[in-house]
This record gives C-alpha cells, sequence and structure tokens, in this order.
C-alpha cells in the first residue's frame, strides 16, 4: 500500500517534522530531538526552508535509487520527503529554465558527508540532464575525476576514513538545454605535510598504499618498490589498513578513472613514477660528518636509495646529493654556500618531497580540467560544487588546521549572509514587513584572521618577511601582542589575564574561539609552513631531473628565471584563493547542504545527541530557522497552497474559478483563522505560527478521510448500482427471452390448434359447399335430365307425330300409287297384256345384274394373292353371287400366280407347303422359318476340296449337307457334325476331316421329335434292333431344323411310301444305347444367353432351358 501512495506535499506522513521551520517550540532540544527522530527513521534529511541538513547515515541507505532520481525529477521542493535529490533537482531546474548559476555549498565537520554528498549531487544531475554519446562522455568524465583526486587528495584521518585533505570547488558546465559540456576544477591548499608525516591512527594519502598494494610485481620493480609497507618511512604503521577499505581494489579503479578522464599511458607511467619517489625520498637518511671548521656537515647514510630515487627521476645523482648537503644563497649577485647539518638535511628532504607531492596534486588538477573542460565557446550555464574540508579540531592543530577552519569560517559567513540576504529579499519582493533578527554573525571571527592590518595571516606574513630571526615563538608574541583584545582570540602569555590561569592553553599556543568551537593551535610550524620553502638547490636538481613531469614541476628551477623575489606565502595565498572563491560564491545562486555528523565512531544507528548539539550550534541552525522564520514560520504560493487545502472550503471544493490568492482568502476566512497568523504576500501566503499550519493540516488529514469516507461511498453505491442496474440488464434479458419462449410456445399451440379448428371448419365449409355444390348439381343434373326427358318426351312426340304424319303421307302416297296404279292399270289394263308385269320385272332384274358385273369388271382388286380387298355388294339379293364371285376372282389369280412359277420354284413351295402342314402352329420355331428359303445342301461339298474324300464316299444325291450340333448324351454338351441327307440314307461326318461317322437307312428313322418351343433340338428315333439303332437315337440341334424335318418326312415319304412320324412334344423319350433319357424342355431363364442350353440333370434327364 506505502508504494501506491501518491505524496504531494513533505508534509504528508512526516516524522518529525520535514521543515524545522515548522518546529514549535523552537529550540536546541526540539531541534535536535526532531534530527534524531527523523534519524531514527532513516530520514537523514530534513530542510530549514531551502537549506538540506543531511545527518550522515555511516551505512549505505536505499534512498539513492534510479526510481528516486525519477521521483525526484521535476517535481518542487518540498512535493515529496526532503532529499538531496530534491535540492540537486531545484538547483538543476533553475540553472536551466531560469538560466541562473547555481552553487552547492556543502558544509560540515571532517566525516559528516560531503564529499559523499557532492558525489549524490553530481550523479543525480548526471542521470537528470541530456543524453546521448557526446554528453555521456562528459558525465563520465566529470564523474570519474572524483576517485582519481580522492585517491590523490583524501586520506584516513581519526575523524574519517577517506577524508578531503584538499578543498574542492567544482564548476560543472552546461549549455542553454542543460546539457552538460565541462568542467573547471579549483584545489585549495592541499594539507601537504601529511606525506612526510601523520598523526597517530592516520594514514599518509590513499594513492601510496594503493600502489603498493594494487601494483603488479612489474610494475613495482619498474618503479624500484616493494609491497611491504614497513619499508618506507613516511607510511605510518600502525593504520596502514582500513576496514572495509580494498587498497589494491581501489587502486584498480583509480587508473580505471584516469583512463576515462583522459590520462595517457606515459602519463599514468610519470605519476606513478613520481609517487614512488616521493615513497623513496623518505627512506634516504642523514648521517652527521664533523668538519674541519668543528660544524657537522650531513652526509646521506646509505646512497643506494638515493641512486634508485635518480634512476627513476632521471636526476644526477650527485647533483641531488650536493643539494642535501649544501645550501646556496644568492643575494645581490652574490652566491653563498653552506653546508647543511642533520636536521637541515632532513628538513629539505621533507620539503623536497612535500613539494613533489603538492605539486604533482596541482598537475593533476591541471591535466583533468584539461580534459574535462568545455570544448565550445558558446556561452554557458555553471553549477559550482564546493566540497572543502570540513571544520576540524585534532588534538594537535598547526597551521593546516588554522587555514581549514579559517576557510570553514567564511563559509559560514557566507552562508549566513546569503541567507539573509535572499530572506530580506523574498519579504521584500512579496511586500511583507520585514523584522529583525538576532543571530549571531562570525564576521568578527573572519576579521581576526584575515585583517589586512592585524588579522593573524597578516601577523604570520609579517614575521616571515622580518629580517632578523623568526621563529614561531616570535610570531606568537606579535599575536599576543595585537589580539590580546580581541573577543575570539585566547592566548596564556597574552597581556589579558583572563587567560593566565587557563591550564588549558599551554604556553606555545594560542586558541581561536571559531564558530564552531574553540581550537587551540600549536605554533609550532607556522611560520615556516606559511614560508613553505623548499631550498633552492633543490628546486634546480628537480629542474634539472630528465623526468619531464618532474621538470615542469619545478619551473623556478631554471637558472635562466631565477627569481629573487620571495614568493607569496602559503597563508596569503590561500587568503587570496579564499577570497575569489567567495567572491565567485556570491555571484550564483546558492543552496545549501549541511552535513552533520552523529557520532564519532564512523558507525551507524548511533545519534550522540552531545556531538549533534554541538554541530547545531556552530552551524547555527536554530538562528538559521529563526532567520527563516522571521515572523512568519511557513510560506507557500497560492497555487499549491488552494490546491492542497481547498477541500476545506465549500466555495473552494472541487475547483475554485478566480485567482488563487481569493481562494486562499476565501479559505483562511472560512476556517476562521485569527488574521493575525498569516499576511498575504504577492504570491505566497505567509503563515506565522507552525500550529496553525499543523491545524490546517489536521483538519485536511480530516478531511480527506471524509472525503475517502465519501469517495469509498460512492464508489460502493456505484459498484452496488452497476451490479444491480447489470443484474436487472441480465433478468431483463432473460425474462424476455423467457417470455418470448413461452409466447412462442404458446403461439405454436393456439396456431396448431387454429389450424386444426381452420381446418374442421373449412373442412365443415367445404363439405357444405359440396354438399350444395352436389345438390345444386343433382338439381341441375335433375333438371337437365327433365329437361332432357322432356326434351325426348317432346322430341319423340314430335317424332312420332312427324313419323305417323310422314307415315300418314306414305299410306296417303301408297295409297294414292295404289289408287293411282290401280287407276292406271284399270285405265290401261285394256292396253297390257296380262303377263306385262312380269316382263317387266325380268327386265328389271336383268338391267340390276348388267349393271353390277359391269361396275365389277371397274372395281376388281388387285391380282396380288394376299390382297384381301372386296368391294362391298350392292344389293342384297346379289350376296350369294357377291360371295362365289370372290372366291372365284381369288382362285383364279391364284392360279395366274402359281402358273408364273418354275419347277424349282414349285418344289420349294411345295416343301414350304408341306412344312407348313408340318409345323404350323405346333412348333414355335416355325414362322421364323417361313421366309428363310431352304437350301438344302448349305454345304458345298461338290466344290469345298475339304469334303473331296466324303464326297467321294457319297454316290447318291445329296438333299441336305449342313452342320449341326450332336448332343452328348453323357453330358448334354454338343459336338459338330456333318448332317448329311441323301435319298436312302442319313449320314454323320466329322466336320474337320469330312470321314462319316454314321450311316442309317432311311428305313430305320422311325420317328422325330421335337419341342413345341422355339429351339432347334430335335431327336431321331431309330427303329428297334436295327442296325443303326445299336449306337441309339440321335439328339441334334440346328437352326434349320424345320427344313430338315420337312426334307427327312418328303424324302421317307417318297422312298419308304411310309409317312414319318413327327412327334412335338415338350416332353419325349430318347434311346441312348441301353437308357431310355427323358429330354425336357422348359422355359429357361434369359440371363443364360438367348441360345437354348443343354443340361444333363441325372441319368434319365437331360434339360433344354429356352429362353
Ligand atoms: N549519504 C551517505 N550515505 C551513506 N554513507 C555516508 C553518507 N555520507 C557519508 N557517508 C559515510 O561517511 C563517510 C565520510 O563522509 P565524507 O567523506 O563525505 O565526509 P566529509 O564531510 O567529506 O569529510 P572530510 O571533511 O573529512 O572530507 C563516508 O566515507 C561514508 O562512509
Ligand atoms: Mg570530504
Amino acid at each position: 500500500m506505502a508504494k501506491m501512495e501518491v505524496k504531494t506535499s513533505l508534509l504528508d506522513n512526516m516524522i518529525g517534522v520535514g521543515d524545522m521551520v515548522l518546529l514549535e517550540p523552537l529550540n536546541e532540544e526540539t531541534v535536535i530531538n526532531n534530527l534524531k527522530k527523523r534519524f531514527d527513521h532513516n530520514e537523514i534529511y530534513t530542510y530549514i526552508g531551502s537549506v538540506v541538513i543531511s545527518v550522515n547515515p555511516y551505512r549505505s541507505l536505499p534512498i539513492y535509487s534510479p526510481e528516486k532520481v525519477e521521483d525526484y525529477r521535476n517535481r518542487n521542493f518540498y512535493e515529496l520527503s526532503p532529499h538531496i535529490f530534491a535540492l540537486s533537482d531545484e538547483a538543476y531546474r533553475s540553472l536551466r529554465d531560469q538560466d541562473k548559476d547555481q552553487c552547492i555549498l556543502i558544509t560540515g565537520e571532517s566525516g559528516a558527508g560531503k564529499t559523499e554528498a557532492s558525489k549524490l549531487v553530481m550523479s543525480y544531475v548526471a542521470a537528470v540532464c541530456g543524453k546521448g554519446a557526446e554528453v555521456n562522455q562528459v558525465k563520465e568524465q566529470l564523474l570519474q575525476s572524483n576517485p582519481v583526486l580522492e585517491a590523490f587528495g583524501n586520506a584516513k584521518t581519526v575523524r574519517n576514513d577517506n577524508s578531503s585533505r584538499f578543498g574542492k570547488y567544482m564548476d560543472i558546465e552546461f549549455d542553454f538545454k542543460g546539457d552538460p559540456l565541462g568542467g573547471v576544477i579549483s584545489n585549495y591548499l592541499l594539507e601537504k605535510s601529511r606525506v612526510v608525516k601523520q598523526p597517530r591512527g592516520e594514514r599518509n594519502f590513499h594513492v601510496f598504499y594503493q600502489l603498493l598494494s594494487g601494483a603488479s610485481e612489474e610494475l613495482l620493480n619498474k618503479l624500484k618498490l616493494e609491497r611491504d609497507f614497513s619499508r618506507y618511512n613516511y607510511l605510518s604503521l600502525d593504520s596502514a589498513k582500513v576496514n572495509g577499505v580494498d587498497d589494491a581494489a581501489n587502486f584498480r579503479t583509480v587508473r580505471n578513472a584516469m583512463q576515462i578522464v583522459g590520462f595517457m599511458d606515459h602519463e599514468v607511467e610519470s605519476v606513478l613514477e613520481v609517487v614512488a619517489a616521493v615513497l623513496k625520498l623518505g627512506n634516504i637518511e642523514f648521517k652527521p660528518e664533523s668538519r674541519v671548521n668543528g660544524l657537522d656537515e650531513s652526509k646521506i647514510k646509505d646512497k643506494n636509495e638515493l641512486k634508485e630515487i635518480c634512476e627513476l627521476t632521471g636526476i644526477d645523482q650527485s647533483v641531488l646529493e650536493r643539494a642535501f648537503s649544501f645550501r646556496t644563497v644568492e643575494a645581490k649577485q652574490e652566491k653563498v654556500s653552506t653546508t647543511l647539518n642533520v636536521a637541515q638535511a632532513y628538513y629539505a628532504r621533507d620539503a623536497l618531497a612535500k613539494n613533489l607531492y603538492s605539486r604533482l596534486f596541482s598537475w593533476l588538477v591541471n591535466r583533468i580540467n584539461e580534459s574535462i573542460k568545455a570544448q565550445t565557446k558558446v556561452r554557458k550555464k555553471v553549477m559550482g560544487v564546493l566540497d572543502i574540508y570540513g571544520f576540524e579540531i585534532f588534538e594537535d592543530n598547526s597551521f593546516e588546521q588554522f587555514i581549514i577552519n579559517y576557510c570553514n569560517e567564511k563559509l559560514q559567513q557566507i552562508f549566513i549572509e546569503l541567507t539573509l540576504k535572499e530572506e530580506q529579499e523574498e519579504y521584500i519582493r512579496e511586500d511583507i514587513e520585514w523584522t529583525h533578527i538576532e543571530y549571531f554573525n562570525n564576521a568578527i571571527i573572519c576579521d581576526l584572521i584575515e585583517n589586512n592590518t592585524n588579522g593573524i595571516l597578516a601577523m604570520l606574513d609579517e614575521e616571515c618577511l622580518r629580517p632578523g630571526t623568526v621563529t614561531d615563538e616570535t610570531f606568537l608574541e606579535k599575536l599576543n601582542q595585537v589580539c590580546a583584545t580581541h573577543q575570539h582570540f585566547e592566548s596564556r602569555m597574552s597581556k589579558c589575564s583572563r587567560f593566565l590561569n587557563d591550564t588549558s592553553l599551554p604556553h606555545s599556543c594560542f586558541r581561536i574561539q571559531h564558530y564552531a568551537g574553540k581550537v587551540l593551535y600549536q605554533v609550532e610550524g607556522f611560520v615556516d609552513k606559511n614560508n613553505d620553502l623548499l631550498y633552492r638547490d633543490l628546486s634546480q636538481a628537480m629542474w634539472k631531473a630528465g623526468h619531464a613531469l618532474i621538470k615542469s614541476l619545478f619551473p623556478e628551477g631554471n637558472p635562466a628565471k631565477i627569481n629573487l623575489k620571495r614568493p607569496p606565502t602559503a597563508g596569503s595565498q590561500f587568503k587570496a584563493s579564499v577570497a575569489t572563491l567567495m567572491k565567485n560564491l556570491q555571484t550564483k545562486n546558492p543552496n545549501y547542504i549541511r552535513c552533520i555528523k552523529p557520532n564519532d565512531k564512523k558507525a551507524a544507528h548511533i545519534f550522540n545527541e552531545g556531538l549533534v548539539c554541538h554541530q547545531v550550534r556552530y552551524l547555527g541552525l536554530l538562528e538559521n530557522v529563526r532567520v527563516r522564520r522571521a515572523g512568519y514560520a511557513f510560506r507557500q504560493a497560492y497555487e499549491p497552497c488552494l490546491e492542497r487545502y481547498k477541500m476545506l472550503c465549500k466555495q473552494t471544493w472541487p475547483h475554485w474559478k478566480g485567482p488563487a490568492r481569493a481562494g486562499v482568502e476565501v479559505l483562511f476566512n472560512e476556517l476562521e483563522i485569527p488574521v493575525e497568523e498569516y499576511s498575504f504576500g504577492r504570491s505566497k501566503i505567509f503563515i506565522r505560527n507552525p500550529r496553525t499550519l499543523f491545524k490546517l493540516e489536521d483538519l485536511r488529514k480530516q478531511r480527506l478521510e471524509d472525503l475517502a469516507t465519501l469517495i469509498q461511498k460512492i464508489y460502493r453505491g456505484w459498484k452496488c448500482r452497476t451490479h444491480f442496474l447489470l443484474m436487472r440488464k441480465s433478468q431483463i434479458v432473460i425474462a424476455a427471452w423467457y417470455r418470448r419462449y413461452a409466447q412462442q410456445k404458446r403461439y405454436q399451440q393456439i396456431k396448431s390448434s387454429t389450424l386444426v379448428i381452420q381446418s374442421y371448419i373449412r373442412g365443415w365449409k367445404a363439405r357444405k359447399i359440396l354438399r350444395e355444390l352436389k345438390h345444386q348439381k343433382r338439381c341441375e343434373e335433375a333438371a337437365t335430365t327433365i329437361a332432357a326427358y322432356w326434351h325426348g318426351t317432346q322430341a319423340r312426340r314430335e317424332l312420332k307425330r312427324l313419323k305417323e304424319e310422314a307415315r300418314r303421307k306414305h299410306a296417303v302416297a301408297v295409297i294414292w300409287a295404289y289408287w293411282l296404279g290401280l287407276k292406271v292399270r284399270r285405265e290401261y289394263r285394256k292396253f297390257f297384256r296380262a303377263n306385262a308385269g312380269k316382263k317387266i320385272y325380268e327386265f328389271t332384274l336383268q338391267r340390276i345384274v348388267q349393271k353390277y358385273f359391269l361396275e365389277m369388271k371397274n372395281k376388281v382388286p388387285s391380282l396380288s394373292p394376299i390382297d384381301k380387298n372386296w368391294p362391298s355388294r350392292p344389293y342384297l339379293f346379289l350376296d350369294s353371287t357377291h360371295k362365289e364371285l370372290k372366291r372365284i376372282f381369288h382362285l383364279w389369280r391364284c392360279k395366274k400366280y402359281r402358273d408364273q412359277f418354275t419347277d424349282q420354284q414349285k418344289l420349294i413351295y411345295e416343301e414350304k407347303l408341306e412344312a407348313s402342314e408340318l409345323f404350323k402352329d405346333k412348333k414355335a420355331l416355325y414362322p421364323s422359318s417361313v421366309g428363310q428359303p431352304f437350301q438344302g445342301p448349305y454345304l458345298e461339298i461338290n466344290k469345298n476340296p475339304k469334303y473331296k474324300k466324303l464326297k467321294d464316299a457319297i454316290e447318291e444325291k445329296i438333299i441336305i449337307a449342313e452342320v449341326v450340333n450332336k448332343i452328348n448324351r453323357a453330358n448334354g454338351k454338343s459336338t459338330s457334325r456333318i448332317f448329311l441327307l441323301t435319298n436312302n440314307n442319313l449320314l454323320l461326318a466329322d466336320q474337320k476331316s469330312g470321314q462319316i461317322k454314321s450311316e442309317v437307312p432311311l428305313v430305320d428313322v422311325t420317328k422325330v421329335s421335337m419341342s413345341s418351343q422355339n429351339d432347334g433340338f430335335f431327336a431321331v428315333h431309330l427303329k428297334e434292333g436295327s442296325e443303326a439303332a445299336s449306337k441309339g437315337d440321335f439328339l441334334f440341334s440346328s437352326d434349320h431344323l424345320i427344313e430338315m424335318a420337312t426334307k427327312l418326312y418328303r424324302t421317307t415319304l417318297s422312298q419308304t411310301r411310309q409317312k414319318l412320324n413327327i412327334e412335338i412334344s415338350d416332353e419325349f423319350l430318347v434311346q441312348f444305347r441301353q437308357d431310355k433319357v427323358c429330354v425336357k424342355f422348359i422355359q429357361g431363364n434369359q440371363k443364360n444367353g438367348s441360345v437354348p442350353t443343354c443340361k444333363r440333370k441325372n441319368n434319365r434327364l437331360l434339360e433344354v432351358a429356352v429362353p
């Protein structure tokens, strides 16, 4: 659920108060408690207005993920809970959108998290600014400059394992779109004393340990180094290893970073050689050697190390050796050379090491700048990030701490100035009355240090430049004189009696009451460090080095450019650079991150209230809050204010149409907030007391809950309603469907019932109509019948009448005729003889017969015997004559027809006639034979040479020669045989060979049997006991059965004078050798084909199927 929350203000779900201006009551305790409460809840960031307070968590928190970056991107500063990203976003957006150069000032004491904060700011800006290959490279180079500088400029101190020992100000440059173009880094005073000596529990700069741990053997050999830390005097041993730090891995990271930033391989190599040379310098030791003048002169103990250094750096060994033993002072063109004692030699050695290292560091910064500088000359917008060493108090505080703390003092001042200024400006801008606020202004401390006439730095410079013996003590004396009365300066030796008995103040020390606390400075080393002297012999020796980098680091060693002027002191240099920095910062829009260290143990979860209280005090957080509140604790632009609280008033909820300011006025009036509690600015509402704001917040919370309930209610209502509507809709649909179904069913029922009723009614109606029609028809028919009868009767009556009339008329006529005849006859009787009537009758008859014959002459039909036509008879009395005439005519024309025949034809017709007599209407095969001429010898045996032998064997005339099928008695199958009939014999011969198989005299043939059907089977029965009969009767089939049987009959008749018995029956017996077999003709079925088939059924039955 927490993830889904949409935050709209830092006031939402606030732990303690996110912005300390809302603290009530406001005092040191509440401030610390608020920080503690938030720290305990992992809320390490808290605002004071636009200032971010960051408490170092000393552990990694999951609040810097890319998702967080996205959360804070383009959101208003107070929209989400306090975060360093909110400040970074605000700064970046005002830079990009409002064209205001920005600076981010990160302050806090050592270990409070400044460097981490600066990296977070940079990484946030890198994440949200433009993308693209080129831009990414710039970003990468800017980010990667950090590990390089940290390796060379950071070290483990008792306060911080990664303490920055230099000040860093980085300008990141952007183009008009907000894409990074490049950057410029400025460095401030590296704590170089650390190179030669580190306080107990601290380390030298990281790079030394990284090099020895991480370099390969090969590289170490090349650099003439050994991995063992204890071999090097400059490396403290007691804390060479830092918990949780992997120097070897860091070395790789640094080399990689150098590569990304753009260091060439040879440059990296040179840098490492210088680092190695510095390390090795520490191992050069000196011993005293007495000289003739009684003074001690230092000599190098073991020259091996020196030799290696010279090899590494390309310096002439003798030159360097001399530089460690002598010091040349040039004054007014005079060179005076003095020997160095052992102490001076050690001083010279350390000075060389420190200088070499610090110059190398400056060179690195320049080199990085060269890489990251913007490539274009277009106008740039700048975001400066200042990460300077934090305010620090050690057991022994020296010149470096003095300088560092001075710098922090200046930063505090600029903070106060700018915050106040901005606050004042806002009040003026918003037209709100400005009330003066009391706060501690540390300008007085800055003045103590930097005042040009009597400031501590000026005094130090004066001492350094003064002729005569100058020591740290003389410097302290001077201070005691000049600053004795200053409120913030304390010294036992000062004339101020206040401190005479203060035992916490040693004699060789002075104490300054910094804004962040009192710091006791050991005066020892101040003069030296301020002078920062390097003997000229050494710088000249370095300039002579064959090592290009080293040579370039010591330009003053060039004899051609000897400058007798003293170089500016370290203090004045630093003062100048701080002044430049301050000026620079004042031109930019400041953003503050104030880092607080929760404990001294570098441990997570521990919140040391005393320690924090101290920081809160010196950081002036309380004053900061007061200044910020300056009468009004909280301010907010009208739009967001109205947006946040509009639900508290009916007029403004849910929308306010007018200007936001008027809306806020209405809102505040409605809520009855006392008028003294707020004030209307031009663009913002100013709320005097946090309690008013909290009251608003409470009301809002309450109202939001109510609104949530309302929304919930409406939502539930809506949900239920939609559910209900859906159900109702579904119910309607279901009901509709059901009704439809029911109605459909009912309709079907009604329809079918209707149909039934309808059909009954229609039937009934139809029947009724039918009945009526029938009745009508009957009526009509009756009428017709009656009419017909009536008409018939009428007609008959009429007919009768007519007939009667006709009869009467006829009778009258007959009577009249008779009467006339009678009259005529009576009259004419006397004229005719008595038989005249008979004569007339005969004459008439004669005439009629004559006329008949004459007409018949013309009417006779054709001469064809088959023409059946005959004219009709004219008179009944000629009937018999007419028939007789017809018969005679037919006979006559038949005779005429026959007379045309030749003998041959006569024979043929005789035969045909014979056949007709034998078979007509007896055998079904007969009609088909009528049209076939009987040819007899079908096989032309005489002509065919194949049958020559057969012909020769037969002397008689051949009547029939034809192939027949002889039925095999055994199985009913047939074999072809030549059937020959002569005048006396019947012969069977083989069809192929023509050889005679059987010869039967016709006298032995008794009978021929055949069926009545349309088949060609016939049996030839032989006389029992005859020779031929020994083989049994023959059963043949032939297409010319009728002809054969006829010819056989005729021949037998003519030869034997006996009529051959022809039996026509569908079942007859045939004597096969001993057996009598019955041949039975049945009506076969058509599928066996149109040919009759013969099958032997059993021993006694041969079945012929006739189709
Ligand atoms: N935001 C943070 N989240 C987690 N750890 C942090 C954070 N800030 C600081 N630290 C831890 O605190 C240590 C000290 O922080 P940092 O080096 O930034 O301090 P500093 O203020 O720069 O100190 P110095 O003045 O000595 O340089 C870091 O090494 C880191 O371990
Ligand atoms: Mg730091």
